[in-house]
């Protein structure tokens, strides 16, 4: 069964945020055209993910059989945000822009999910590459908002970005590749003109456009699987 996760990252709820409302039509538009998706949603700006500390640090960097209960314990949020991540063939994420980056919460999520021995195997043998990623074979669709613009490649605040190449940057501890990235932003929110608007318009045009096109994808996908098996 294709597995859909959403995530959502905004502190504010439902009716007054931008990338809940993108998240909402893809997860929407998805089911329409793959009906039999499991979505698992996670919903980080609501119930933020906390930050990690030297207990969590201790307790990842400890072999799993010479774990204390303690450290289970303290990996167990972890764990379930994994098992999340393993599960989905499509991630969805709401992403807003705070202070030019990705908000606390979902920074406190990537932390609890780039995990040594689970998500990512470390090898100085590797040379000077020793990290490599566990999982591959997902998409990952970032849908963000921003409240001032010009923050795409060759914009004028493409400098000031540091949300974008972030989540790239750490996109293959959740077993994305860098090229199986799509990013749909709104701009100029806090603004609240035509150029708003506008780009109100567009994002929501690209985002249920890419919901049909990744959803039949992902079916197809999944009819030739059960095909070649003679299913
Ligand atoms: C705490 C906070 C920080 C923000 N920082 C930025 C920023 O650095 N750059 C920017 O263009 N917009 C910034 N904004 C505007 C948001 O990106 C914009 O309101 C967006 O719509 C938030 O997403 P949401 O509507 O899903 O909550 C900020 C908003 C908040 C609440």
């Amino acid at each position: 069964m294709l597995c859909l996760l959403r995530i959502d990252a905004s502190a504010q709820l439902q009716d007054r945020s931008l990338t809940r409302h993108l998240t909402g039509i893809f997860t929407q538009r998805f089911l329409a055209e793959a009906p039999e998706t499991k979505v698992i949603v996670r919903d980080v700006g609501l119930h933020p993910i906390p930050a990690i500390d030297h207990r969590f640090i201790h307790a990842a960097f400890t072999a799993p059989v010479e774990r204390d209960t303690w450290m289970q314990d303290r990996l167990a949020l972890s764990d379930e945000l994994i098992e999340e991540v393993t599960a989905a063939d499509i991630i969805v994420m709401g992403a807003p822009m705070y202070n030019y980056g990705m908000p606390a919460a979902l920074k406190g999520w990537i932390d609890q999910v780039a995990r040594i021995g689970k998500t990512f195997s470390f090898d100085l043998a590797r040379g000077d590459t020793p990290i490599e990623p566990t999982l591959s074979g997902k998409r990952l669709v970032v849908l963000s908002a921003r409240g001032e613009f010009g923050f795409a490649p060759g914009g004028v605040r493409a400098h000031l970005n540091a949300l974008d190449p972030a989540l790239v940057a750490c996109a293959h501890y959740f077993g994305v590749a860098a090229g199986d990235i799509d990013t749909i932003a709104i701009e100029y929110q806090e603004f609240k003109d035509a150029r708003f608007q506008a780009s109100c318009d567009a994002a929501e045009r690209r985002t249920r456009d890419l919901a049909l096109t990744l959803a039949g994808k992902a079916v197809s996908r999944s009819g030739a699987r059960l095909k070649a098996r003679g299913a």
